[in-house]
């Protein structure tokens, strides 16, 4: 049986009761792309934001798969790009849904590019995308569980599991900042920083 923590309504008929649980491998999409002229930015190489168009999508599709609803994005956490991708390479991202939450759900993204003619492979990104399914009302929806099959699954799972704590952490502290009133202090905790304060 899926646990609900809190009591808030949701709508329960996309999980039939033969079938609460989804296997990873079930929902698991890969998107290869090949890396045209027109996605290059000023410097020749593939712009950042088509890569993360990219990423949107096979997200889109690994997490409507396992939800069997529509889903929108609700958080990225961490895009690094690592190497920069060339015009010409083939481009991979591979999406596997790593953890479930009630409505939401967390797809891991690797990306890799492949030089056609030398067939170096490299790791471009790894994300995590939170998806939250919807439904015909625009409301969130309960997902299937997650059936994981191999230490990898499991592994996956804590880990996402841990992200989403430390991301609440996080966000506490970073409401706590408060910038002080008085301008020498902020004068003297800016010391070092490359900023002048001229108003
Ligand atoms: C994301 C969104 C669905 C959250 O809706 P909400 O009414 O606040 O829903 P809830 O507070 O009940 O949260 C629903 C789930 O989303 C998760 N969630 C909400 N905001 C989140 C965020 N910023 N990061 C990660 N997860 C988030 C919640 O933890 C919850 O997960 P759970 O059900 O697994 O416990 C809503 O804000 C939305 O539709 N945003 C626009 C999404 C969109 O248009 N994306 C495309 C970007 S251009």
């Amino acid at each position: 049986m899926l646990k609900l923590a809190n009591s808030k309504k949701l709508n329960m008929s996309a999980i039939t009761p033969s079938s609460p649980y989804k296997p990873v491998s079930f929902s698991q999409t890969v998107i290869t792309e090949l890396m045209i002229p027109s996605y290059s930015n000023f410097g020749g190489k593939i712009h950042g934001g088509i890569l993360l168009s990219l990423m949107d999508k096979v997200a889109y599709v690994c997490a409507a798969k396992h939800a069997g609803n529509y889903c929108v994005t609700a958080s990225i956490d961490t895009v690094d790009f690592l190497q920069p991708v060339e015009v010409g390479d083939l481009v991979s991202l591979m999406a596997s849904v790593n953890y479930v939450g009630k409505t939401s759900l967390v797809v891991g993204i690797r990306v890799i590019s492949e030089n056609i003619k030398t067939n170096k492979v490299c790791h471009t990104n790894t994300s995590y995308f939170t998806m939250v399914a919807k439904d015909e009302k625009n409301q969130p929806v309960l997902v299937p569980g997650l059936i994981l099959e191999n230490r990898d699954h499991v592994r996956r799972f804590f880990e996402a599991g841990r992200r989403k704590q430390l991301k609440q952490n996080y966000k506490q502290e970073a409401d706590q900042i408060n910038v002080p009133e008085s301008e020498e202090i902020c004068k003297q905790m800016l010391t070092g920083e490359r900023c002048l304060i001229s108003g």
